[in-house]
This record gives structure tokens, C-alpha cells and sequence, in this order.
């Protein structure tokens, strides 16, 4: 996609970053360096599993608008749980958890669908339709949320566009690459141009050159003013990011507020 037309795309421009620094129990600021809302913001969040597994605990952070921000930590640390909370596939125990100005606390189950149409997501096994056309998948979240059919033509091929995937819109995600694959995914999460983009480890099952094509999307996703959250195993993304590094260990935020640049 030209870069006019990305621009079009995606509407949320407003002109904020920075980065937040909370560790551990210090109250997080609610208001941006700007005066704007932060996209996320934890307050000592807590959560536990039926099985009282302790996953988080006492998480205090916050993530600005326009903010790149990677979420690393051992296998089990709580990375994914994390993204749970704020996608609502999980509920904090304990804590207060603002996303896109939307206390979620205070969001009823029945506003939850149209909550998460705001973000999008990206998951490490994409989770594509496999009986279902590259364009059907890309468009499936629009035709959920009723766009009108020729806007959802308009937004499949910008998205598609812009993963460089334009020329595969009828095919079926079998007879992709794994790359092309996760590509599609992306497209679907950017479909409903998502103010806040959200991965679980999305290279997980990628090789080294795709993975890094798969992270220069993202950065060029954030050039245009989507915030980004991503959670990643992979060093080599966190030794070369230019966004900030959240560390958990053991469900606790052990690192907050770094910056890495080339
Ligand atoms: N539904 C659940 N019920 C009970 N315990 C759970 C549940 N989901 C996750 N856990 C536990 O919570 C901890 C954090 O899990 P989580 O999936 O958030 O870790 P992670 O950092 O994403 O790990 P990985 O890098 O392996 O994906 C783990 O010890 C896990 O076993
Ligand atoms: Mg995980």
C-alpha cells in the first residue's frame, strides 16, 4: 500500500508517545505526556487460576499511545496471560486494568464483542479458516460487525495491501507459506483498523528471515500510529527492538521503561 493510502487507513493519529517507567508497586500515571489517555494502563493487577496459580502479580505499568512496547519473560512468566486480561479471555483477580480509556472492571459480558472489535490480534497459530478464502478470513470481522459489503472489499485489499498479500486474496490458507500465513493473520487483526494491536508470540513458529519480516510489519504498523504490544521469546527481536521491553518473571514485572536502540 502507498503510504497515502495507509494513511487514510488508519484513522487513529493522534500525535503522543513516550515511554512509562513503573515497576513494581508505584502508582502509574493514567494521563500521557501530552495530556492523552494512556492505551493501557495496569494498576497492581493480580491473577490467579481456579487451580490457585498465582500468574500475576501486583503488575503496575503503563503503555502510551503510539507506544511499540515488546513483553518477554521464561516460559510460564505470564506473557500470555497478560494479553488474556486485556482482551478479556480472562478476568483480573484483583486490580484495576484501563484499556483504550474502557475500565474494564466495569464492562458488562454483553459489551465484551464490541470492546474487542477495537483491538486487533494476533495469534502464533493464526488461527485461520481453513474452508474459507484468504479475502473471507481477512473479511470475516467486518462482515461480524455488519460493514456494509463493498467498504469490507475496500478495507480486505488495504489490509491485504499492506502485508503484501493482494495478489493471494482467493486462495485458501493451505496452499500458503507459514509466513504468508501469519501475514494473513496480521491482515485480519488490521482489518478493523485497531487503535491497539496485540500478538502472542507471533514468529514462535517461523524461521529467523520470515520472523523478521513478520516484526517489520509491526514497526511499520507503529509508524502509523497503532500501538503495539508483543509478546516474544526471541532475543533477537528484544536485543535489536526500538520499542520498550517489559519483562515478567514468575508473574511478576521485573523489568519496565528500557529502551533498546540499534
Ligand atoms: N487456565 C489456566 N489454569 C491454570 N493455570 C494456568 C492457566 N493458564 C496458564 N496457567 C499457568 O499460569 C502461568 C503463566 O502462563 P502463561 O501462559 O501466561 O505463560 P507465558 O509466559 O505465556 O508462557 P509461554 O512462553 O510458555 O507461552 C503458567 O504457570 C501456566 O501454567
Ligand atoms: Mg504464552
Amino acid at each position: 500500500m502507498r503510504p497515502n493510502s495507509w494513511r487514510r487507513y488508519c484513522p487513529n493519529r493522534w500525535a503522543t508517545s513516550g515511554s512509562g517507567e513503573h515497576v513494581g508497586g508505584a502508582p502509574p500515571r493514567r494521563i500521557g505526556r501530552r495530556g492523552v489517555p494512556g492505551m493501557i494502563h495496569f494498576s497492581q493487577v493480580y491473577k490467579r487460576y481456579p487451580n490457585g496459580h498465582e500468574a500475576l502479580k501486583r503488575v503496575t505499568f503503563q503503555v502510551e499511545r503510539h507506544e511499540m512496547v515488546f513483553l518477554t519473560g521464561h516460559s510460564g512468566a505470564g506473557k500470555s496471560t497478560l494479553l488474556k486480561l486485556i482482551t478479556m479471555v480472562e478476568r483480573p483477580t484483583r486490580g484495576q486494568l484501563i484499556v483504550n480509556d474502557q475500565n474494564l472492571s466495569r464492562l458488562p459480558v454483553r459489551r465484551i464483542a464490541h470492546f474487542r472489535r477495537k483491538l486487533g490480534i494476533v495469534f502464533q497459530d493464526h488461527k485461520l479458516l481453513a474452508d474459507r478464502t484468504v479475502f473471507d478470513n481477512v473479511g470475516l470481522p467486518l462482515v461480524v460487525a455488519g460493514v456494509d459489503h463493498r467498504e469490507v472489499g475496500r478495507r480486505v485489499r488495504a489490509a491485504l495491501d499492506k502485508v503484501g498479500l493482494l495478489r493471494k486474496e482467493k486462495l485458501y490458507p493451505i496452499t500458503l507459506s507459514g509466513g504468508e500465513q501469519q501475514r494473513v493473520g496480521i491482515a485480519r487483526a488490521v482489518v478493523n483498523r485497531p487503535a491497539l494491536l496485540l500478538a502472542d508470540e507471533p514468529t514462535g513458529n517461523l524461521d529467523p528471515g520470515l520472523a523478521d519480516e513478520i516484526m517489520r510489519l509491526f514497526y511499520e504498523f507503529n509508524l502509523h500510529q497503532v500501538t503495539v504490544l508483543v509478546a516474544t521469546h526471541d532475543p533477537r527481536h528484544l536485543t535489536s527492538a526500538t520499542g520498550r521491553v517489559l519483562e515478567l518473571r514468575g508473574g511478576e514485572l521485573v523489568r519496565s521503561g528500557e529502551e533498546n536502540r540499534v
